[in-house]
């Protein structure tokens, strides 16, 4: 049995001083053993929010990261600086980064073989565009994130990876995937893992679905077979991401 996997994506949002305000107000909220609950965060919050789950069920996330060790990369943040401050796991691939910040799939493939080598357990995003999906090629799309995402990583590495499916038109919109949309993508998602690392790894793998999750939609989203948690924008800033680990 895979265990959930709850995580929520800050994006943007909160300064240091809010993101513990909001850790304090959630932290009562998303007491639940039965699910791994994850607070990715941005990189400057990342050592007050630290601080703030102690001692709890939370574990804390970044939103990105680079895949050098160290040296002339102004502005970026390594893996080691991740880790030191306490950071267990990286969103990678996010469709926002993608779209603004020109990562590509093997930028993708990079960040995750690193974060792996680290100790650090990778988010890894993948979702098509509306276009793409009235084109009829998610599936096409989807497999190839992936497959390139995963290039050189070996399987057991790979079952430790988290995939987050999410799809463009979803995210921020309101308009979430039906679960058969959700669960249709996760499960093709399941078998090109299986296809490139056998049955086991495959069975192992987590993969979540994102994309206006809120708590009216979670629980029927959480029960697909192949959905095992969410990655969780707008609604991981409010008292309402203690309903959606509570399935
Ligand atoms: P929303 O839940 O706000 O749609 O965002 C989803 C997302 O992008 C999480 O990474």
């Amino acid at each position: 049995m895979r265990k959930k996997i709850i995580a929520g994506n800050w994006k943007m949002n909160m300064t240091p001083s809010e993101a513990v305000k909001l850790v304090e107000e959630l932290r009562p909220l998303v007491q639940n053993e039965a699910v791994d609950v994850v607070f990715c965060v941005p990189a400057i919050d990342i050592v007050p929010v630290a601080g703030a789950v102690k001692g709890t069920n939370i574990k804390v996330g970044a939103e990105n990261m680079y895949f050098e060790e160290s040296g002339a990369y102004t502005g970026e943040i390594s893996p080691k600086m991740l880790v030191d401050a306490g950071v267990s796991y990286v969103v990678l691939g996010h469709s926002e980064r993608r779209e603004y910040f020109h990562e590509t799939s093997e930028d993708v493939n990079k960040k995750m073989i690193k974060a792996l080598e680290h100790g650090i357990t990778p988010i890894m995003c993948c979702g098509e565009s509306l276009t793409q999906r009235e084109q009829g090629i998610t599936i096409d799309w989807i497999r190839q994130q992936v497959k390139v995402g995963f290039q050189n990583i070996s399987a057991e590495d790979a079952k430790k990876v988290v995939i987050a499916y999410e799809p463009i038109w979803a995210i921020g919109t309101g308009k979430t995937a039906t679960t058969e949309q959700a669960e249709e993508v996760c499960y093709a998602i399941r078998n090109c893992i299986a296809e490139i690392y056998g049955p086991s790894t495959a069975d192992e793998i987590r993969i979540q679905y994102g994309g206006s999750v809120n708590a009216a939609n979670a629980a029927e989203l959480f029960a697909q077979p192949d959905i095992d948690g969410g990655l969780v924008g707008g609604a991981s800033l409010k008292p309402d991401f203690g309903k959606i680990v509570n399935y």
